[in-house]
């Protein structure tokens, strides 16, 4: 099958097209026909080398953890799918080897989902890596509540975007932070109030939002945000970040799961969660999308069309 690879760890000058053998679908496992991928920051943190001593990599490389297609083949054992079912997963496999900027991926039934019938299988393509990890911070590690004082850092990211919806959904009451441009766009999905970081007065209207302090803080941008966020906990709250390890709190990795998945696009189909702004470009592109998305101004999802 067609890919786009890489052989050594680099700039996005390394990613080219090439051949590599077609997966099967082992015992218990899916083969999807990838219609799209997206680009997420782990794509170009991967092909730079920073996730090299968390998981094994093998060379070539296929990049992309995202996927939305059609089931072409099932393996043994594997009851709740079919060929030809519209499906989404978050790819993540114990090697760093094969990815979704790829014409087919295998993967564990567990790990793969029916996609939301009202979404396209492009804009569904940005779902499964960003959704499921505010998700599962949202439920399973910060367990928004009714009425909590939520701060989310980044809300304009593919992270922040479903983090601010999924806890305004549990009765969170959310405050976010964004740059002057995309103030409104945050306010849009949901968040009450609005801190622009790049206004001087941005540490006291975060302190003026929630004048007791947070309840939750969910942060999907580290560094200098966290740390400044941080200061505004309650005794108490609850810290979570997807970047770095907060002081006192929890650094959260996303891992695969089908069920929650359906759970998310049971909510999209229920008109209860939206899509980011999503942008499809072709997976010739992918490294130009890479390279944007390394700037960390993107707002919204970046798709890539399979089309090799
Ligand atoms: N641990 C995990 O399982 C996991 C899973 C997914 C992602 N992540 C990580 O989480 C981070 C976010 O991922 P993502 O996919 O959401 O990224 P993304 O979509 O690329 O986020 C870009 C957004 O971040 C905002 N941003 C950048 N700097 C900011 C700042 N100082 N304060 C507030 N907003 C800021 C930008 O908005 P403005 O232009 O308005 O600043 C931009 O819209 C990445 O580092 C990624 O690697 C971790």
């Amino acid at each position: 099958m067609k890919a786009i690879i890489f052989n050594e760890f680099g700039s996005s000058s390394v990613l080219h097209e090439g051949e590599v053998p077609t997966p099967v679908a082992a015992k218990g496992e899916i083969l999807i026909r990838v219609s799209h991928t997206s680009v997420n920051p782990v794509d170009w943190k991967i092909r730079e080398g920073f996730l090299k001593t968390m998981f094994p990599h093998i060379f070539p490389i296929s990049p992309g953890w995202d996927a939305a297609g059609v089931v072409e083949s099932v393996g043994e054992g594997v009851t709740s799918f079919k060929r030809g079912d519209e499906v989404y997963a978050y790819a993540r496999l114990p090697e760093v080897h094969s990815g979704t900027y790829a014409q087919f991926i295998a993967l564990p039934e567990a790990a793969v989902s029916l996609k939301p019938k009202t979404l396209s299988s492009a804009t569904s393509a940005g779902v499964p890596m960003v959704a499921l990890t505010a998700y599962q911070v949202v439920h399973n590690v910060a367990k928004v509540a009714q009425g909590e004082q939520v701060l989310i850092t980044g809300g304009a990211g593919g992270v922040g975007s479903y983090a601010i919806q999924l806890s305004n959904l549990l009765g969170g009451i959310v405050t976010s932070t964004t740059s002057t441009k995309n103030r409104e766009y945050v306010s849009e999905l949901g968040a009450k109030c609005i801190v622009d970081y790049t206004e001087a007065s941005a540490t006291s209207a975060l302190q003026g939002a929630a004048p007791d302090g947070y309840d939750v803080i969910i942060d999907t941008v580290g560094g200098e945000a966290l740390t400044e966020a941080v200061a505004f906990i309650k005794p108490g709250g609850r810290v979570v970040s997807v970047v770095d390890t907060p002081k006192g709190g929890t650094f959260h990795f996303v891992y695969a799961s089908g069920q929650e998945l359906t759970a998310i696009a049971t909510l999209f189909d229920a008109g209860s969660l939206r899509a980011p702004e999503t942008t499809v470009r072709s997976i010739r592109e992918a490294a130009a999308a890479q390279d944007e998305n390394r700037t960390r101004r993107i707002r919204g999802k970046v798709v890539l069309a399979v089309d090799l």
